[in-house]
């Protein structure tokens, strides 16, 4: 068995045995655990959240006193503790339904936006950071000063303009690959701390 196949067997049945929905679930604990991008108490927006594996770890971190708002295209079937959004978040603005949903700016955005893949690398990930730059305008409008934003990335020729561009908004910005990432090169982490705009 392949290296990649072995690790990907790993978390899949990690995730069988804690009850998460996704193997990405331990993606997203693995880069908390170093960066702390989301914490007790935090309002979290999540965008591009099925089948659901990080809004489950999002919900368990932010506990009683957090909130979280996790929003997809797709169906998602519904996570205690979370309000659940289909929309688009190219096509229409959730800025409003933020706010009416936390009332204020909040903590973090989290964000694992991947486009239907056509297979063409390039074609992927332009699509894919187009929809982070999507991602990073609803950012601007919601994220409080010092907030936290976590953004995938399919790595490419545009990955280091969009670094370049969160580097200018936040205190801090670091480029990650977190061990229950399965691919070997395509899939980067942009972890940026401190918003100030
Ligand atoms: C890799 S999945 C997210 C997995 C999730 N983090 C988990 O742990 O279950 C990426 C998601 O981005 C969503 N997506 C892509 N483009 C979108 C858009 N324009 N608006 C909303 N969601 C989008 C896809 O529907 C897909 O469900």
């Amino acid at each position: 068995m392949k290296l990649i196949d072995a690790r990907r067997d790993h978390y899949r049945k990690l995730a069988h045995e804690q009850g998460f929905r996704s193997r990405s679930a331990f993606k997203l604990k693995e880069l908390n655990k170093s960066y702390r991008i989301i914490g007790s108490g935090f309002y979290v927006l999540e965008l591009g959240c099925a089948p659901g594996g990080w809004t489950q770890v999002a919900v368990r971190t932010v506990g009683n006193k957090g909130k979280v708002m996790a929003v997809d295209s797709s169906y998602v079937e519904e996570i205690s503790g979370a309000l659940i959004l289909k929309r688009n978040i190219e096509n229409e603005s959730i800025v409003d339904e933020v706010f009416s949903y936390f009332r204020k700016k909040i903590n973090s955005v989290i964000c694992d936006l991947s486009p239907q893949v056509t297979g063409n690398w390039s074609v992927d990930h332009a699509k894919q950071i187009s929809l982070n730059y999507s991602a990073a305008k609803i950012m601007d409008q919601v994220l409080a000063e010092k907030g936290n934003v976590l953004f995938k990335v399919f790595d490419g020729q545009y990955s280091q303009e969009f670094f370049d561009y969160l580097k200018k908004k936040f205190f801090k910005v670091i480029r990650t690959k977190p061990k229950a990432s399965r691919k070997p090169s395509s899939e980067l982490y942009f972890i940026c701390l401190g918003y100030h705009g």
